[in-house]
């Protein structure tokens, strides 16, 4: 491994490449307000707990992804593999407790200890939304919907959204019951994951996408089934307002998500141009536990990650946002000349342009390549004669044509 590389599952994101990433974050700051949402920025790590509580202990990410440190005054911190867990940590401080709606967004780097792969990173980033405090259908169908508008703002409407109900808690005994009697007599034919998920979260069977694991898997009974007939309905109504927004869903039975907080609707969007890893966003209604509160916070949410957006975004060859901010570069012939440049470059910048200054004493044509490497459109040089003269010469880079400018006029010339 290169010294220089970041670690497996890290990237540095260049300057070059940044442009693709304000696309996603200022999509976000453009899109979430205008639901009422506004960005909330909790830390990148937490007490260990808020993970284990919040998400379940049995949960793989918990069990296996987490990046867990003690820190030196003997806490155990773990950094965020997920943006929810903490950001309903946060809410404890808000009045969420008492049944009032608090709307956050929030864009930033989680952490899971999973085997790198195309889209699957250690440090990768997410957007995501809570709607904290509340619980109706109208608010999970609200917030799919933005999930699908924030995906058209940033070029991806050919996205498969797949809906599921996991029911409330009470409906997950007598479901629970029905798979485990249902899965007893085949798991030995199965995969030692599912094997371990018979025992542990029998749930997450539903979700195995092992080859030999399917065909028992698609025959299991319908969980939905042995739901109460007001979770039943509650999924219906939130089916019905999609319908109305005219927002295309399948749904997905054997959806489960893979974190334990989940109640009522959970949803998925996947998109073909990812390969494997086909999920772009997810989220869903919850009850999340944190440690020391006996009664859950209540919310839905989702979130999408932002690597597997430019993805597709790639597979769809939607262009990079290119910028297109004139850059001016400043040639200074000596020292006098250089030292002018210098506060002339503060005034052009406080002016709102975009200025480089050469502040070594170069020859003219070395001066010359270093404005093409930046991509300067026009290069504003001085020497003594035009410190004499109180001008400088603006030079168009690809007309090669040349001009004196009074110094003063010059902010206004390279407007006009
Ligand atoms: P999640 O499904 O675990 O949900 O992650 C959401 C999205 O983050 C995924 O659909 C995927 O795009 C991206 N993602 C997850 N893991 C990785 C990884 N290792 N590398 C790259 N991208 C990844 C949650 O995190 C929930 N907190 C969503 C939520 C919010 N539910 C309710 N509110």
């Amino acid at each position: 491994m290169a010294k220089s590389a970041p670690p497996p599952g890290t990237s540095d994101i260049f300057p070059e490449e940044i442009n693709q990433w304000y696309l996603l974050e200022d999509a976000a700051r453009g899109t979430f307000p205008l639901y009422g949402y506004g960005e909330l920025r909790t830390p990148v790590f937490e007490y260990t707990e808020v993970f284990q509580r919040g998400l379940g202990n049995e949960t793989e990410v918990v069990q296996k992804e987490m990046y867990t440190f003690e820190d030196r005054g003997g806490r155990s911190l773990t950094l965020r593999p997920e943006g929810t867990a903490g950001v309903m940590r946060a809410m404890l401080n808000t009045d969420v407790m008492n049944g009032n709606e608090q709307r956050v967004f929030y864009i930033g780097p989680m952490f899971r200890g999973e085997r790198p792969a195309a889209g699957r990173r250690r440090q990768f980033h997410q957007v995501g939304v809570e709607n904290v405090g509340r619980m109706a259908p109208e608010l999970d169908a609200e917030c799919v919907a933005m999930l699908m508008h924030y995906l058209e703002a940033v070029g991806i409407s050919d996205a498969k959204l797949m809906l599921n109900t996991r029911g409330v808690m009470e409906d997950r005994t007598p479901a629970e019951a029905a798979l485990r009697e249902y899965f007893a007599p085949h798991i030995a034919a199965m995969c030692d994951d599912c094997k371990a998920r018979f025992e542990k979260n029998i749930w997450r069977i539903l979700d195995c996408k092992v080859e030999q694991c399917q065909p028992v898997i698609d025959a299991a009974p319908e969980v939905v089934s042995f739901f109460s007939e007001s979770s039943r309905n509650y999924f219906k109504r939130v089916c019905e307002i999609l319908d109305s927004l005219n927002i295309a869903y399948q749904i997905e039975p054997r959806l489960v998500r893979g974190l334990d907080y989940y109640v009522h609707t959970v949803f998925e969007v996947v998109h073909s141009g990812l390969g494997a890893q086909t999920a772009i966003a997810g989220g869903g209604r919850y009850e999340l536990y944190l440690p020391e509160n006996k009664k859950p916070v209540i919310g839905v949410g989702f979130a999408a990650g932002l690597e597997r957006l430019l993805m597709v975004r790639e597979a769809l060859q939607l262009p990079p946002p290119e910028d297109k901010t004139p850059v001016y570069f400043l040639v200074g012939m000596g020292e006098r000349a250089i030292a002018f440049n210098m506060s002339l470059a503060i005034k052009m910048r406080k002016a709102g342009m975009r200025v480089v200054v050469e502040v070594e004493n170069k020859s003219m044509k070395a001066q010359m390549r270093s404005a093409n490497r930046v991509g300067a459109c026009k290069s504003i040089i001085c020497g003594d004669n035009e410190l004499d003269k109180n001008t400088v010469v603006v030079k168009d880079m690809v007309s090669g044509d040349q001009q004196d400018v009074i110094v003063d006029d010059l902010i206004a010339f390279l407007r006009s």
